[in-house]
């Protein structure tokens, strides 16, 4: 007998969603959200930045199959190639791309080669494929240092303070004017604040190549001794403690994100063809709350000191999150505590198994 969960279940059964960069840190949280949710998932991965075990732990908290290319969207050919043999697909989550902001100042065209070529290349094939459905892996860099504070969708765009934040600023003009020459085409670009944490399994998670850039993949490895210590930058800025201010959002309620967004296309329940949401907590927390947080949940203390503040570093950014709460009717369940608990149980479980 079917009941309409049932139904419901198998009509998402036979919608195919692409994740390009599933394998990487927020691709593969999002792509276990749509698996949970009964869709079946296509990633393609060059894994320059991440791993194929990335796709064993999805498999093993879902118990679900995956496809997967290793495949690099800046190889055209092979990208039609992969449209030719994989047909259904009816949208497009796009998340493959460089994301270190230090490197893209240091390497720019590597940056704009990679971020723009990929994202043009992916366009075109969803163009001849019609796939009509197209959700943007965006950041809260596109506003660089904000003049009011939270950040509104509505707030300005300031001038790209690295090649990296120019390259989602450029990206989400590109999908602009094409949503704008094809009215059949949408798109929903999703502007992350910081994301952080990792799936309650601790089966995947954060997995920085080399030495960190970020602060809490930072932060777990010099609590297990990988790093010496930590160093903070910078506590004489204008904020109540004197470091900076960001809105940590955890990398799972940002991939139930994508799901509603997607859903949202799917079901043409957007108001126009190109929207944009902030995925942020709307609370900003300090670098030094960020390190309390840590101390607390995991019952340790971490070595830290405070050095010179770091080049190109934004005071304070949180998101206004009324839009995406009304809107998407999505909201970030999860706390400081929370994000701060998964990482480090990702960071041991990773460790252990080494
Ligand atoms: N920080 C430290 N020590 C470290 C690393 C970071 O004190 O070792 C501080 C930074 O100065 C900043 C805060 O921790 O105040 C957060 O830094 P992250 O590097 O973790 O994150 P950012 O806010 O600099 O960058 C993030 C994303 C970028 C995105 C940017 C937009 O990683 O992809 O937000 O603001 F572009």
């Amino acid at each position: 007998m079917h009941n309409f969960d049932n139904i419901n279940n198998l009509k998402k059964m036979q919608k195919k969603i692409l994740i390009t960069g599933g394998t990487g840190y927020i691709g593969s949280h999002t792509t276990i959200e749509f698996l949970e949710k009964g869709y079946q998932v296509v990633i393609i991965d060059n894994l320059s930045n991440s791993k194929i075990e990335a796709l064993e732990g999805i498999i093993e908290i879902t118990g679900k199959k995956v496809d997967f290319f290793q495949l690099d969207l800046t190889d055209k050919e092979h990208v039609a190639e992969f449209f030719e043999i994989n047909k259904n697909i009816e949208a497009i989550i796009h998340f493959a791309a460089y994301k270190a902001v230090g490197q893209s100042v240091e390497n720019p065209l590597m940056y704009y080669q990679n971020n723009l070529f990929s994202l043009i290349n992916l366009l075109e094939a969803a163009q001849e494929n019609n796939i009509s459905n197209f959700v943007f892996s965006s950041s809260c860099t596109v506003y660089g240092e904000p003049d009011e504070l939270p950040v509104k969708e509505t707030s300005a765009i300031k001038k790209a303070t690295s090649p990296y934040g120019n390259t989602k600023q450029i990206s989400e003009d590109i999908i602009n004017d094409l949503v704008n020459s094809n009215p059949n085409f949408k798109a929903i670009a999703l502007r992350y604040f910081n994301p952080v944490g990792a799936h309650s399994s601790a089966k995947i998670g954060e997995l920085p190549l080399g030495i960190p850039n970020n602060l809490v993949p930072f932060i777990t490895q010099t609590a297990i001794g990988i790093r010496e210590e930590l160093k903070v930058f910078g506590d004489d800025y204008n904020t109540p403690d004197g470091t900076c201010i960001r809105d940590y959002i955890h990398v799972v309620d940002l991939a139930k994100a994508h799901v509603i967004a997607a859903e949202r296309l799917l079901k043409s329940k957007n108001k126009t063809n190109f929207e944009v949401f902030n995925l942020g907590t709307g609370k900003g927390n300090s670098v030094l709350e960020v390190i309390k947080s840590f101390e607390k949940v995991t019952k340790t203390k971490l070595n830290f000191k405070i050095t010179e503040r770091r080049k190109g570093d934004v005071v304070a950014v949180f998101s206004h999150t009324d839009f995406a709460n009304e809107e998407l009717g999505w909201i970030a369940e999860k706390n400081l505590d929370d994000m701060m608990l998964s990482a480090w149980n990702w960071e041991l479980n990773l460790r252990n198994r080494q």
